[in-house]
């Protein structure tokens, strides 16, 4: 039960954390090293990470959470069809997300969160990310919103450090308010009632081909996405 402890993962969290912990001044990793980590995770442990997929019928999308220290959190995010997350900030923290299985959209906005009170443009750049494609954001690059279209998708995210709550914009009316992260389960522990494992729902016949990660939602159980 406890995959958590198994040698991918141990080799993987270790190696996340000599990354992170190289103490730059600010702080800042190198991305790319996070990539390639991912990708070497992945591709030698899915069937390990597809353990974490569960699945609440209801929810736009669901959170799972892997491992979290001081440093990083790890977690698995599970995508209804055409489940939107809010549009977000990071909350300063530095944001990797891997598609495992489906596709996600992600619109962009380059803007300063901190000084925008509410976003009602148009996204200034839309793109769609497939299995084995990572997306990349922190706080400099500006905010996005996730989503999924038809197919039901899977996304393993990695955050440095992790946050609690973030700058969020409501995907409808644009306002600001703060979300904060909650999982529907934490290591395995099931917190939520209402899940099932993704296969369950979904089927596993074609589960993850390949592999890939995403953003993060808010606790704030909004209908928009992420
Ligand atoms: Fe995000």
């Amino acid at each position: 039960m406890n995959d958590i402890f198994s040698p991918g993962f141990r080799e993987f969290s270790s190696q996340l954390l000599t990354a992170f912990c190289k103490g730059t001044e600010h702080n800042v990793v190198d991305k790319s090293e996070v990539i390639h980590l991912f990708e070497k995770f992945v591709d030698n442990n899915f069937e390990t990470i597809q353990k974490y997929a569960y699945v609440d019928p209801t929810k736009n999308y669901t959170r799972n959470l892997i491992l979290e220290n001081e440093h990083f959190s790890l977690m698995v995010l599970c995508w209804n069809p055409y489940a939107k997350s809010c549009i977000h900030a990071h909350g300063g923290s530095q944001c990797w997300l891997r598609v495992l299985k489906g596709q996600v959209k992600e619109c962009l906005w380059d803007c300063d969160p901190y000084k925008e009170s509410k976003i009602n443009t148009p996204p200034h750049r839309v793109s769609f990310a497939n299995p084995n494609d990572v997306l990349y954001i922190d706080d400099n690059k500006g905010v996005h919103c996730i989503e999924n279209l038809e197919n039901p998708t899977i996304t393993l995210h990695c955050y440095a450090p992790p946050y609690k709550s973030s700058k969020c914009f409501d995907a409808s009316t644009g306002a600001e308010f703060i979300g904060s992260s909650i999982f529907d389960s934490e290591s395995l522990l099931l917190k939520n009632p209402n899940l099932s494992p993704f296969e369950e729902i979904y089927g596993g016949d074609e589960v993850m081909e390949d592999a890939g990660c995403g953003c993060d939602d808010y606790g704030k159980d909004c209908s928009c996405g992420h």
